[in-house]
């Protein structure tokens, strides 16, 4: 059989399945675990760990049709500076319930789009976080940028107080492709953004590409790359374009007849990846790249890199505090979801409770089964040995899960019987070879297309 016909038996063009940044996935929180199960693990916290912070600003100025982020509208600034002291409520509760000496391993921003803070606002919310949370050694500050919305002074406060990684929303450059999903954003906009941040000295810069939107061709695809090559970015991310729209109302704006077909959308990634390693990236797990002596790509090459709510990482803190409306927060324990609308997300802190509302508490099972996963999104493979070290009394379990995948994918999986190991040529069945493993797997509508 030849490959692609093989890729396409083992269900890669129709299958809907998670992106595994959480296991279980958050469509199967649920309301028991809630912000009692929040203030007792956050009081379990040990006495000088690291941890990392999620700060969500769910405001954009424009709301682009393709995107499925947790965000709202607004003309004005009025709602973010209401919702950054409600932010700074949050943070002193959160504080109250940890440990006096825990250090900040990562700061992360993220919406919605975090630029959209007055400057003054930016030092108000930093200055508090960074007044509570004492930062660890090699602590990193990240902040998803959108270059439409990102005034230089804001820039270069975010610099100011320590900004080391900005994520640069590109999508695509395709005048076209760009209409069509709701997004205008011209290469200039995106340089003199780029030119700002490395004027400020940020040196690590990521941007954000999708495959898989409407009129989206080879060509087109090619075409963006190399403007985007030209950016000389440090990292990127290369994300399968979900067309979700009974989830995400916004998409219902975009033609679904001018979407590419999931073959199109596999051919697609080929060429994208092929150009990028040609040009010296190193793919990592499944959507990311980056150069050689990029963290994330040392991480890779040593087994150290990590998957959660963000994507990937070599963030080594077990646990993430996510602040804000919508925000998820990772314990060892398990998870919780704040509350989502930012009204209620509002009501809940502005009573002094934290927000909790959604979650989910890890069993013993799920902790292996979450770490087997993990394991296949971000080395292709089960590491039996590691696992074996992490979960003792647990090797016949993992070998079982093992011989399991090799059975049901001979074609794709290889064991030397111990290990696990995907064939290079089967990566993309990755997100469908750890559905096999996932216990909760169900409602196949709630997720994107395989590929
Ligand atoms: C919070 S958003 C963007 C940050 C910033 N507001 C901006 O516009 O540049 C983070 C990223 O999620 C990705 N994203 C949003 N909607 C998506 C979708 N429907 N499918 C896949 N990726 C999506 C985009 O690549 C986007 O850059
Ligand atoms: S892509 Fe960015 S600016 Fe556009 S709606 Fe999503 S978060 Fe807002």
């Amino acid at each position: 059989m030849e490959q692609i016909d093989q890729l396409r038996a083992y269900g890669l063009f129709d299958a809907r399945v998670p992106r595994y940044t959480s296991y279980p996935p958050a469509n199967h929180f649920a309301a028991e675990t809630d912000a009692s199960h929040q203030s007792e693990w956050l009081h379990a916290v040990p006495y000088g760990a690291e941890v990392s912070i999620y700060i969500h600003i769910p405001f954009c100025k424009r709301l682009c049709w393709f995107c499925a982020c947790r965000t709202q509208g607004t003309k004005t600034l009025w709602p973010v500076d209401v919702y950054v002291n409600v932010l700074l409520q949050e943070i002193a509760l959160v504080a109250q319930r940890l440990p006096d000496d825990v250090r900040m391993a990562r700061l992360h921003l993220g919406g919605g789009t975090p630029t959209i803070l007055s400057p003054q606002t930016m030092t108000r919310l930093l200055s508090r976080v960074f007044d509570t949370f004492q930062k660890a050694e090699g602590f990193e500050f990240s902040v998803e940028i959108d270059p439409t919305e990102a005034a230089t002074e804001l820039l270069e406060t975010l610099a100011a107080h320590g900004m080391n990684r900005a994520s640069i929303g590109v999508q695509d450059f395709n005048p076209k492709v760009q209409e069509a999903i709701g997004r205008v954003q011209t290469y200039e906009q995106t340089h003199d953004c780029i030119e700002i941040l490395r004027g400020a000295k940020v040196h690590s810069l990521n941007m954000d590409l999708l495959y898989g939107l409407p009129h989206q061709t080879q060509t087109t695809l090619v075409s963006t790359l190399e403007q985007v090559l030209a950016l000389q970015p440090d990292r990127l991310a290369l994300y399968g374009y979900a067309h979700v729209p009974w989830m995400s109302k916004r998409q219902v704006m975009i033609d679904s007849e001018a979407l590419p077909s999931a073959e199109a959308r596999y051919a697609l990634t080929e060429t994208a990846q092929r150009m990028l390693v040609m040009d010296g990236f190193r793919p990592i797990g499944i959507d990311h790249f980056a150069r050689p002596g990029d963290n994330l790509a040392l991480a890779s090459h040593s087994g150290g890199l990590r998957r959660n709510f963000q994507g990937y990482t070599d963030d080594r803190a077990a646990v993430l505090i996510g602040l804000g409306a919508s925000a998820i927060s990772q314990f060892p324990q398990g998870y919780v979801q704040n509350r989502s609308a930012t009204a209620a997300y509002t009501s809940a802190i502005g009573q002094g409770c934290l927000a909790g509302a959604r979650g989910h508490v890890l069993s013993a099972e799920d902790r292996l089964t979450a770490r087997m996963i993990e394991h296949l999104m971000c080395r292709f493979g089960i590491d039996v040995d590691a696992l074996d070290a992490e979960f003792p009394q647990q090797r016949t379990i993992i070998l079982q899960a093992v011989a399991e995948l090799v059975a049901a994918y001979p074609a794709a999986c290889r064991t030397d019987g111990t290990n696990m190991q995907i064939l290079r040529a089967f990566a993309p069945l990755v997100r469908v070879i750890a559905g096999h493993l996932d216990r909760y797997r169900a409602g196949q509508m709630a997720h994107s297309s395989a590929i």
